[in-house]
């Protein structure tokens, strides 16, 4: 994972270096450093802990002299957390930051270099096998060009060697991209951060070296021209407004998000859909992919495909699926579902499933990620950037696009009525205006539900059909932002084991839109209100008796099938923020996770 940086020719290099893993902490943030170079030195600071840290401890050195400098921003695969396994490695002649995995350095370490034998790091090593090669090769090209053939694994990485002054940019399987202007090289891992300070773009291709020396770019593996496209800035995603975190401001922003998706949906992407996709779905099966959110965005998707088409479909967790077989001989669309478009899981499962030849749609908020590259069809959600780790709009803006995307394949083989369309589409384009007013009044009462919530130890999840995946989301929500011990259920399986977790230090959020199955959720409410259990019903059912039982539900507008996981999921957004405002945690950069997981 982690978030890299190289700047060569600012006025302000630290402070743009400081300011760039500011917005990369979202890729881990447990610990950070830089590097200053010039031709005749290398200066390296690092800190453990998040960016502050490490501008708190280079507060005082002064960059004027140095005509570039390297950053990284970690999350730890190897090696512990602490300052010696904090990038760039460095000594007087060379400095790197890796962003990804070099597997094979355990073998490097045995066949190439002797290094002590306590190094934890992957990265280290191979900082290290980097300065034996520049020792053996005349020319540091050749020695970068045969580092790159030995090392294995997904990985980026920025370097920095002071035997010719030379920049180099290195890419398999982890982003990075490079802008410029005039003399001035950016290089990032995050293409989007970039366009704040230039809008001519270059991403990496995999096997790229790029050599930047004497304010010249080109690339060392090929003679191919490197070509800089336009990128246009955009509004600024960082400025958190009147909101104290960004989950929050993410959360409020969903009607908005949600509107602008629904209107280019309906004047752009599915347009004339059946013209431009029809030979897409001529499939018998479909594999919606995904991680974590992403996936419970999937499983929702299954149960709006499962509704509206006759197609057989499932989900499949992105991290699972590269362990299965693949049936060669069914014809299968794999639609994958990823908001960075980078989680190296499910980059994995798309490039998986591409050996068998199979066709793919990447449904995802980053139009220049590496899954874009891969898939063969492209479905934009348009939340804008989501930088809180604990997705919110950008979950919400996938299941919009599910829908959509499952109403217009029932149109297309006609397995939903005209009139059922368009009462459908109809429930979509409302929605934002549904959903803001829904955030407004659902507020007091999340905080309200979130102090009753301190009362215990446990939280569960139940749900039935597209309740279910709410129930799930629910509760990873609720677990990643307040690490209060939590799991989602689907309704009816209680009974069959977990109604044992049951005592006075739990809380059950029952999730029961007043539909069919609502009699079937009181009752495991019931139930667990007989075991002791605490309850937290939510309906847009107003007041509700069961037996001699009064329930208290926090009444939520009335939900049709397809808005159901809308009008479910951002309640349980709120109460879960505000659960975790009132336990203290860091909500925005939770303990242990990143933001964009890009090791598998
Ligand atoms: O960028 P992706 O949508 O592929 O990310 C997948 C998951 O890592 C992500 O949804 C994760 O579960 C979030 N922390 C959920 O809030």
């Amino acid at each position: 994972m982690c978030g890299i940086v190289g700047i060569i020719n600012s006025n302000s290099l630290k402070n743009e270096a400081i300011d760039i893993l500011k917005k990369l902490e979202y890729r881990g943030y447990d610990s950070a450093g830089i590097s200053l170079f010039e031709k005749n030195r290398i200066k390296t600071i690092k800190s453990v802990g998040k960016i502050s840290e490490l501008e708190k401890k280079s507060k005082n050195l002064l960059d004027k002299n140095f005509t570039g400098i390297i950053g990284h921003t970690r999350w730890a695969t190897h090696g512990i957390v602490n300052r010696n396994n904090a990038h760039p490695f460095s000594d007087e002649n060379l400095t790197l930051v890796c962003n990804g995995i070099i597997e094979n350095y355990m073998e490097i370490q045995k066949r190439y270099v002797d290094i002590p034998n306590n190094i934890q790091s992957d990265v280290e090593v191979s900082f290290y096998f980097l300065s034996y090669l520049l020792n053996k090769y005349k020319s540091p090209d050749e020695a970068i060009k045969t580092f790159l053939k030995i090392i294995k694994g997904n990985y980026a990485f920025v370097i920095y060697i002071k035997k010719n002054n030379s920049f180099y940019l290195l890419k398999n399987g982890s982003p990075i991209s490079i802008s410029h202007k005039d003399k001035s090289f950016y290089a990032c891992s995050d293409s989007s951060i970039l366009s704040f300070y230039h809008n001519r773009i270059y991403h990496l291709k995999d096997g790229d070296i790029l050599k930047i020396d004497n304010d010249v770019v080109k690339r060392l593996n090929n003679n191919n021209k490197i070509i800089f496209e336009e990128n246009s800035v955009s509004q600024n995603p960082y400025d958190k407004g009147k909101f104290q975190h960004y989950m929050l401001k993410e959360i409020y922003e969903q009607p908005k998000v949600l509107k602008e998706t629904q209107q280019r949906y309906n004047s752009e992407f599915f347009l004339d859909f059946a013209n431009k996709f029809q030979k897409l779905f001529d499939v018998n099966k479909l594999i919606l992919v995904g991680c974590g959110t992403a996936y419970h965005a999937c499983m929702i998707g299954e149960y709006y495909f499962n509704k509206f088409t006759n197609l057989d479909v499932s989900s499949e967790l992105a991290s699972e699926l590269r362990y299965k077989n693949i049936n060669t001989k069914q014809k299968t669309l794999y639609i994958f579902v990823s908001q960075s478009g980078e989680t190296m899981d499910t980059l994995m499962a798309l490039k998986y499933i591409k050996k068998y030849n199979k066709t793919s749609v990447i449904i995802t908020n980053s139009l220049q990620s590496s899954m874009v590259r891969e898939a063969d069809v492209t479905i934009p959600t348009y939340a804008l950037k989501e930088v809180g780790v604990a997705s919110t709009k950008a979950f919400t803006c996938q299941v919009l696009s599910l829908a959509n995307l499952s109403l217009e394949v029932a149109k297309m083989n006609k397995t939903i009525s005209n009139s059922d369309y368009k009462k459908n589409l109809k429930i979509l384009n409302t929605l934002p205006d549904k959903l803001k007013k829904l955030i407004k009044d659902f507020s007091p009462t999340a905080k309200y539900l979130a102090k009753k919530m301190s009362l215990v130890n446990s939280c569960y999840f139940l749900g039935r059909n597209i309740s279910y995946p709410i129930a799930l989301e629910g509760s990873l929500k609720l677990k990643e932002i307040s690490y209060m011990h939590s799991e989602g259920f689907p309704g009816g399986e209680m009974k069959h084991g977990p109604i044992a977790l049951i005592d006075k230090n739990t809380m059950t959020v029952c999730i029961a839109p007043n539909n069919e199955l609502y009699e079937k959720s009181l009752s495991n409410a019931q139930e667990i209100i007989a075991r002791n259990g605490k309850i937290i019903i939510l309906s847009s059912a107003k007041r509700t008796k069961k037996g001699n039982t009064e329930m208290s539900v926090p009444s939520l507008p009335k939900e049709n099938f397809i808005d159901t996981p809308f009008i479910y999921s951002i309640p349980l957004q709120l109460i879960s923020y505000y659960f975790a405002l009132n336990e203290g945690t860091d909500i925005d950069q939770p303990r242990n996770l990143a933001k964009s997981v890009t090791v598998e």
